[in-house]
């Protein structure tokens, strides 16, 4: 006779990230059965389980995976730790395929030189955009292979990717390819986002707009034709693009059914946020400078808000992103690691987290539900990032007393077990 289930594990807590009015949408004491790669059920541990464990092909007691303490004696049984069950993280806004590194940058950084002034001068994104053109394939693979692992070490089990270092459409075809065969190396989903417009190439210096056009008219039709990418993002900024040229990019990217993201009030108020909304964007990302009168629009178009709270550290920057007002209007907020090599290279969703309640004032119920929910919802997608009966079965055990535990601490928890579409990893 064939299993209802292929694994049900059980004595677990399960932070589901649902709305159920409990935090973290907390059920209590329950298991969780999986079947083709999917959660099957969710089962409260009550005098029933007996049964259902039958009918479940491999059985786990999610309690024997921590050590319970000594003392507990005969009492185990019942008052044994029960894990606590997350939805694997979701990275929604990572830069991790790039050549070389800016470490050079981050020392003239500290004697004084600003961001800006070292993308003005050609090093920044440009100095990357060099060094990986001349990157090989099988190089650029190995080197995002190692950063994405570290993510995946602390239950990460969805990564946003994104070009841009590229640039020409041989490399940036490169780029997206590489960050998509991460998936053959780890386990883990890539999503790809198409961000050419992230810095004018040199040999467009003389005609931004014929950059634009190139992207728009050669490009996005080839990368979307491909299958490259699964978004279009844009750096809309002072030292990106005009509002004009990245509206130009999302008419086009809209053209090809490509869904929006973009970079927009990182380091001034360059109303890219209100054209996002315009365009209904996935996501708008860092928003520091985004005016509190902008936000209803958002909330309208049913945007999520990206916070990168690694880019405001590592550039030390001092104007914080409008979090009160974006509670006050319901607009979901996301929390990503933003991991690149110049303003933010941060391998860690966990540390992201906890920047966001430190440098943002995020409860540690909005850092994990933004790396979760929420930030399921800056990438389209509607399969994960909740605990749920037909989700996929992207999960994490961990040994703590509460989530809290997880945004509070700093570099003080690794998931005890990590499950990637069913199977244990
Ligand atoms: O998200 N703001 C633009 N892009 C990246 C930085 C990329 C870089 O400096 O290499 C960001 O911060
Ligand atoms: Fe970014």
């Amino acid at each position: 006779m064939g299993y209802q289930y292929d694994t049900l594990i059980y004595n677990v807590r399960i932070a589901s990230m649902q709305n159920n009015g409990l935090p973290y949408g907390e059920l209590p004491s329950h298991a969780i059965a999986l079947k083709d790669g999917k959660i099957a059920a969710l089962i409260p541990c009550d005098n029933s389980l007996s049964e259902v464990l039958k009918q479940a092909k491999n059985v786990l007691d999610a309690t024997t995976l921590i050590s319970q303490d000594e003392d507990e004696g005969e009492d185990e049984g019942a008052n044994a730790k029960h894990p606590w069950l997350l939805p694997g993280f979701i990275d929604c806004h990572t830069h991790l395929v790039y050549g070389g590194n800016r470490a050079e940058e981050f020392e003239m950084r500290l004697q004084g030189a600003s961001y800006v002034d070292i993308a003005q001068r050609g090093g920044g994104i440009k100095g990357t955009v060099e060094k990986t053109r001349c990157a090989d394939e099988r190089t650029l693979r190995n080197t995002a292979i190692k950063r994405a692992k570290r993510l995946c070490e602390e239950g990460v089990t969805t990564i946003e990717v994104k070009s841009g270092y590229g640039l020409d459409l041989d490399t940036e075809a490169r780029m997206l390819r590489v960050a998509k065969s991460l998936e053959q190396h780890l386990p883990v989903s890539i999503q790809t986002t198409y961000l050419g417009a992230h810095a004018l190439p040199n040999e467009f210096t003389e005609d931004p707009d014929g950059y634009i056009d190139f992207i728009c008219n050669q490009a996005l039709p080839y990368i979307a034709s491909q299958n490259l990418a699964d978004a279009v993002d844009v750096f809309c900024e002072t030292i990106g693009f005009s509002t004009s040229q990245t509206e130009r990019v999302f008419s086009s990217a809209q053209k090809h059914g490509l869904p929006i993201k973009a970079h927009v009030e990182q380091l001034s108020d360059s109303k890219g946020a209100v054209l996002a909304a315009k365009y209904g964007a996935l996501s708008v990302d860092h928003i520091e400078y985004l005016a509190d009168s902008d936000i209803p629009l958002l909330a309208q178009s049913g945007t999520v808000a990206v916070l990168l709270p690694g880019a405001f550290y590592y550039l030390s920057e001092v104007q914080k992103p409008p979090v009160n007002a974006l509670r006050a209007h319901n607009v979901p907020m996301a929390i990503a690691t933003d991991f690149n090599p110049g303003s933010s290279p941060l391998a860690s969703i966990l540390t992201a987290m906890n920047m966001s309640c430190v440098l943002f004032q995020l409860t540690p119920e909005e850092a994990l539900r933004g790396a979760t929910v929420h930030a399921a919802s800056a990438l389209g997608l509607q399969d994960r990032g909740i605990i749920d009966v037909g989700r996929l079965a992207d999960f994490t055990l961990w040994d703590v007393e509460t989530p809290a535990e997880l945004a509070y601490c700093i570099n003080g928890h690794r998931p005890i077990a990590v499950y990637k579409e069913g199977k244990h990893v």
